[in-house]
């Protein structure tokens, strides 16, 4: 068949069953992405004769004789379309991976459209962003632009600018992402690549009694099949850690028991896709079921099913025989008789669902052998370096014969911080000599990725008359699913900031993290903070409630001040964490200032309102060994290079290590080049989690361009001269996020609309407002999502919801604006005075959204997400 692409003839034979998508990406057009395959996230659209259309869902013979275009095709020769131009210079991505498909959807609209971009960008999802500077960039292309209230720096500084710290400078790529020629972990695989597919197990628990092969193997196309005979037999986690003993060593890469629904049983590997799923469903299991356990009260209870039995705390297990991988009991002073002797005590349970990262670019990997016969590994990861010792570690290889790199990550979210695709690849690289890809689908993310951790979190919470906090005592369960990737570095970090934000003289934790055979939770932004902060904030409404105190005098009443001792809910001095700079009274302001503004959307008649507020506290960056090498070359012509391990997902860091070497040396940013996340021409570093890019690799690369500045001072060397910086992670401050919201409540439906929101963050100095504008408004959307919809449904440890159709996500239409502000505050221990924020703002979210929703109602939601049916209840529903 014959279809014009771009304005050239393409003359091709489509499979049968083959979409429109993948046959362009076969054919070099990777501008067109995958984000799942059926019609939900818009980033594989394409102009098809005129319209906007997703790809994936037209079957590519149907398209013979069209004229299509991409987001690569959308301008002449090297041009950009006025919205790819507007979405570039306006901060309008993060990660990237949605704009070429937003930018396809966008170009098709016209002056009449503008008052109808909620309908006409319905079909395109971003997960990163949420939607503010999309908005804006589209609406600037139709007609004036409206003022949305949100504090989006104006003025980008381009490329030729002087892009210092404290400027809005425009990401480096940001012309190649929107045209969708940046290119992403699948955009680039080398050819002969085979395809790797796997077996999972339909059983949420059960030990593999045999599995046959011979079938699979026979299929035309196949070239090897794996099963747990042919796996290393060798235990570790699919989290990653600077240590990697800091989670459990429960996992095989290929076992002969399953512990959750989707679990691995076999890997097929075949010379295409189609061999491969046609050989998987040859393959024949017996199974011998054992039994099962799906909450984690029960897990822990006398006569459950040992899930991992015979692991030991050696292995990072706290008591295999009740389930728990995890637990922590602690505390100082007489919590019981400070709560006796009380004027107010709120004993409340709260719990949470569980969500899903749901990053646009699903996870994977591709893997070959290099010329020396050592293995190299493109991967979507946060986390290059950690990935490549583990890899080595479990192969029996040395480092220095394992390469991992990450060019542009798709998303993360904490997602990414995993080994979930990368083993299997490499087992089959090593096996056949041949390379080959592994690449999730979207339902295999819903399945088989990791999820936040579900808790349920007790508070009893003391005061006084006068509203001073007397004591607090927290019981936590966290169900961690069939595996510990992350159970204890979650429990442990959703027990900290949340739990020392206030000064409180009597402290006591009780936590534990279970097994189940549900599907594994891990890594998610916030880290756990989240789920117990929730809790928290709200008990401290209730006391605010109980006493009628304003919510915002209460909390400034018992906040942590500057200078004021971090201590563990043990009584312990955090040595490592120290003031490098306070604005929590700052932030309560500027949130209670704004709050009091107009509402952007009105009340509908019959609704009720109410107001509520949450603040949160995050160290800036991981409590145990998050570590940085970087450095920083001086070349003869002027220009720099900026050599960091660190992945960049959208999170804004390479722009801002630009930054800071342009900063340092007082020269244009476009006169530095960034080289990173590529274990062998750049040096160790931790990874993109913990919101580290700034305050870990940023300040390894910060001391790496003193000392080369020291040595060559502003002239400009014969010849290449080089400095390095380290960062060891040793010590942290601690930034502040308040978020408050005006919402109105239907107690006929239980729906809620948010009238106004406001976000006021402690970050220190900000070195690219724009980013970091972006970085709090894609967190409270996320932020909003799970607090009101988003939530994976279980049923005996099953999935029943794996798609974007079925789990929402916020659309175009769903995310209010926000109100920003920022502290004025520098820290001393951050690079140029700046602090994290790339996962914190999402942590006040929910409990702000329930604190109103109490308000409104007069009755407190406890279960998050707060959907329309629970909502409905709490008003009074049957
Ligand atoms: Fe839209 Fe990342 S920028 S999904």
């Amino acid at each position: 068949m014959r279809i014009d692409v771009n304005g050239s003839a393409l003359e091709t034979a489509p499979r049968p069953g083959q979409c429109l998508r993948t046959l362009l990406r076969e054919h070099g057009h990777t501008e067109v992405k995958k984000g799942c395959d059926a019609g939900d996230c818009g980033a594989c659209s394409v102009i098809l004769d005129g319209s906007p259309v997703h790809s994936c869902l037209i079957p590519a013979a149907r398209a013979e004789g069209s004229v299509i275009a991409t987001a690569a095709g959308l301008a002449p020769g090297d041009e950009l379309h006025p919205v790819q131009e507007a979405l570039a210079t306006g901060f309008g991505f993060q990660c990237g991976f949605c704009t070429p498909g937003m930018s396809v959807t966008a170009a098709c609209l016209g002056p009449d459209d503008a008052d109808d971009l909620d309908r006409r960008l319905k079909g395109n999802l971003c997960r990163c962003t949420g939607y503010r500077p999309i908005r804006e960039a589209i609406e600037s292309t139709l007609g004036p632009v409206r003022e949305t209230g949100a504090r989006a720096e104006p003025g980008a500084v381009a490329e030729t600018g002087a892009g210092g710290v404290r400027e809005s400078v425009v990401p480096e790529p940001a012309r190649r992402v929107v045209q969708g020629l940046e290119p992403f972990t699948f955009d680039e695989v080398p050819a002969g690549t085979l395809v790797l597919r796997v077996v999972t197990s339909p059983h949420p628990h059960a030990r593999i009694r045999a599995i046959r092969t011979a079938a699979a193997l026979a299929h035309p196309g196949v070239v090897a099949v794996f099963t747990h005979a042919d796996a290393p037999d060798v235990l570790y986690s699919t989290g990653r850690h600077e240590r990697h003993t800091d989670d459990a060593a429960d996992t095989r890469m290929l076992d002969d028991v399953v512990r959750f629904v989707g679990q691995r049983v076999a890997a097929v590997v075949a010379e295409s896709a189609e061999a491969a799923d046609n050989a998987c469903r040859l393959v024949e299991v017996d199974y011998e079921m054992l039994p099962a356990v799906f909450d984690p009260d029960e897990a822990r209870s006398p006569g459950a099913p040992v899930i991992h039995p015979g692991r030991t705390p050696g292995d990072r297990v706290a008591d295999a025989n009740r389930n728990v991988v995890a637990d922590l009991h602690t505390g100082r002073g007489d919590v019981e008789g400070a709560l006796a002797g009380s004027a107010v005590v709120i004993d409340e349970t709260w719990s949470n669902g569980r969500t899903i990262h749901a990053q646009l670019e699903t996870h994977g990997s591709v893997g070959w052998l290099a010329e020396d016969g050592s293995l190299v590994i493109r991967s979507s990861t946060q986390v290059p370096f950690l990935t490549r010792n583990e890899l080595a570690r479990v192969f029996g290889l040395e480092r220095e014969r394992v390469r991992v790199f990450a060019p542009r990550v798709g998303g993360g979210f904490g997602g990414k911080q995993e080994i979930f695709t990368e083993d299997l690849v490499a087992l089959a690289v090593l096996a056949t000599g041949r390379p080959v890809a592994y690449e999730f689908s979207r339902t295999d993310e819903f399945l088989r990725s990791s999820f936040r951790h579900p808790m349920r979190t007790r508070v009893r919470l003391g005061a006084d008359a006068a509203g001073r906090f007397t004591g607090i005592a927290i019981e936590l369960l966290s169900d961690t699913g069939a595996y510990g990737n992350h159970a204890s570095g979650v429990m442990h970090h959703a027990l900290s900031e949340s739990v020392s934000l206030y000064n409180v003289p009597a402290v006591r934790i009780d936590a534990e993290a279970v097994y189940t055979n549900n599907p594994p939770s891990g890594a998610f932004r916030g880290y756990g903070l989240g789920q117990v902060i929730l809790a928290v904030e709200s008990a401290v409404d209730m006391v605010a409630e109980r006493l009628g105190m304003d919510p915002f005098a209460l909390r400034r009443a018992n906040a942590i001040r500057d200078g004021d001792p971090i201590m563990h809910a043990s009584g312990e001095i955090d040595a490592g964490t120290l003031w490098g700079s306070y604005g929590l009274d700052q932030c309560l302001d500027q949130a209670e200032a704004a709050l009091a503004g107009p509402d952007d959307v009105p009340a509908p008649a019959g609704w009720l309102v109410g107001e509520g507020v949450a603040a949160a506290m995050i160290a800036t960056m991981a409590p145990f060994g998050h570590v940085a090498h970087a450095s920083v070359t001086a070349h003869p012509d002027g220009s720099f290079t900026a050599r960091t391990g660190t992945a960049e997902f959208g999170n804004g860091s390479t722009t801002v290590h630009r930054q800071i070497v342009a900063s340092v040396f007082g020269v244009p940013v476009a006169r530095v080049r960034i080289v990173h996340a590529d274990t062998d021409v750049v040096e160790h570093d931790t990874g993109a989690f913990a919101s580290a890019g700034l305050t870990v690799a940023g300040k390894a690369l910060y001391a790496a361009a003193l000392a080369l500045r020291d040595r060559i001072g502003g002239s400009v060397p014969r010849e290449d001269e080089t400095a390095t910086g380290s960062e060891l992670g040793e010590k942290r401050s601690l930034a502040f996020n308040v978020h408050a919201v005006r919402v109105a409540v239907d107690p006929e439906t239980g729906s809620v609309r948010v009238l106004r929101q406001v976000h006021a963050a402690d970050a220190g100095t900000v070195l690219n407002p724009a980013q970091c504008v972006g970085q709090i408004e894609g967190g409270v959307a996320q932020g909003l999502g799970g607090a009101l919809y988003e939530e994976i449904h279980l049923a005996e440890g099953r999935v029943t919801n794996p798609m974007f159709r079925a789990y929402r996500v916020p659309q175009f239409v769903d995310v209010p604006v926000t109100h920003i502000s920022f502290a004025t505050t520098h820290d001393d221990l951050g690079p140029f005075g700046a602090k994290s924020m790339s996962e914190s703002p999402y942590n006040p979210v929910a409990p702000a959204l329930g604190n109103a929703i109490a308000r409104a109602l007069g009755s407190r939601p406890f279960e998050q997400p707060f959907t329309r049916d629970r909502v409905w209840r709490l008003a009074g529903g049957a």
